[in-house]
């Protein structure tokens, strides 16, 4: 593949201070991937004691998880394994592709944009990591989109953040939002068999990471809320509500993408129910589904210390929401 496909993007420009991490430097064996995946998955303090939400326990620790369970995986030695042209089309015709390599975009220039503005060096530099990882994430699908041939439509250019605050909220909260589903249908895919599990393989650091890019957000939430003023935290409390507002909007289809020649581009909003259709080849339950995400999401953070916060909104609301929805009668 071109180096060209890769656009270039540098977290070190944009903070001084941060220094990108050391990748593996060889083809990573077996051995060498489930040690990265165990060191990943799992982090538990060595410090004693509560961490109370603002304190300075709370920010080295939460700093700290971010930084040790970082996974030095290289884009450029993943293997794309030949597929059969069924699962070769199951995969083009994903209507996922656009948005998601779009999404990595926002993400790393909205996290950097955010981190550059924080005096604490600590979360500075973890948010730094989050911004750095999220363009890794970007150079991920780049490179699987070149490597099955999959069109994108042009991006159109990232632009920085007027609001850095704002677009770090609604970064983080997106996330939160998008990565409880994908757990969930990851795990459809998986179970499907349709899918060569070097694939699988291949996603399954980027979907941890995920949940570890959440992990840092619902405690920089925390932290950063305890060290609000009265007035402060007024302000803050109505960017959050405008943000899930915004986010709403946004996901039952109201908001529009454009791509760099000005044409509107279609999104699936119905994407996590016609994606798991799509993933595992059969109709799938929306209770089952809502279930499998639920599982999923606990097991994801199952490993990491207790103490730290966990994002809790979507969790919350599928709960509720599973209360109305009746189980499917067995015949
Ligand atoms: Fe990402
Ligand atoms: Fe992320």
């Amino acid at each position: 593949m071109s180096e060209q496909t890769l656009d270039t993007f540098d977290v070190e420009q944009m903070i001084p201070d941060f220094t990108a991490p050391a990748l593996a430097q060889c083809t990573p064996d077996r051995q060498m991937v489930d040690a990265a995946e165990i060191n990943t998955r799992h982090w538990t303090s060595h410090v004693a004691g509560p961490f109370e939400a603002g304190s300075e326990i709370h920010l080295r620790e939460t700093c700290r998880m971010f930084r040790e369970t970082f996974n030095p995986y290289r884009p450029s030695v993943l293997d794309w394994p030949k597929l059969e042209p069924d699962v070769l089309e199951r995969i083009v015709s994903l209507p996922i592709w656009d948005i998601a390599v779009q999404t990595e975009g926002k993400a790393r220039l909205r996290m950097a944009a955010y981190a550059a503005t924080i005096d604490e060096a600590e979360m500075r530099s973890a948010l730094a990591l989050n911004a750095w990882e999220e363009n890794r994430h970007k150079e991920v699908l780049s490179r699987m989109v070149a490597a099955y041939g999959i069109t994108l439509a042009s991006e159109a250019p990232y632009v920085f953040p007027r609001d850095a605050e704002w677009a770090y909220l609604v970064t983080g909260y997106s996330e939160c939002i998008d990565s409880f589903f994908a757990f969930g249908l990851f795990k459809v895919a998986h179970r499907s068999g349709l899918f060569p599990p070097e694939l699988i393989d291949t996603f399954e650091p980027v979907m941890q990471e995920e949940c570890r890019h959440i992990l840092l957000f619902a405690n920089w939430v925390a932290w950063h809320r305890a060290r609000l003023s009265w007035w402060q935290r007024i302000r803050f409390e109505l960017k959050v509500v405008a943000v899930w507002v915004f986010l709403g909007w946004e996901r039952i289809g109201l908001a529009r993408t454009i791509d760099a020649e000005g044409n509107e581009q279609k999104q699936d909003n119905n994407f996590t129910v016609n994606g798991a259709q799509a993933v595992s080849g059969a109709e799938i339950d929306v209770r089952e589904l809502m279930m499998l995400c639920l599982e999923e999401n606990d097991e994801r953070f199952s490993g990491y210390d207790e103490r730290l916060l966990r994002p809790d909104t979507m969790p919350k609301l599928v709960r509720f929401a599973l209360r109305f929805m009746r189980e499917k009668k067995v015949k």
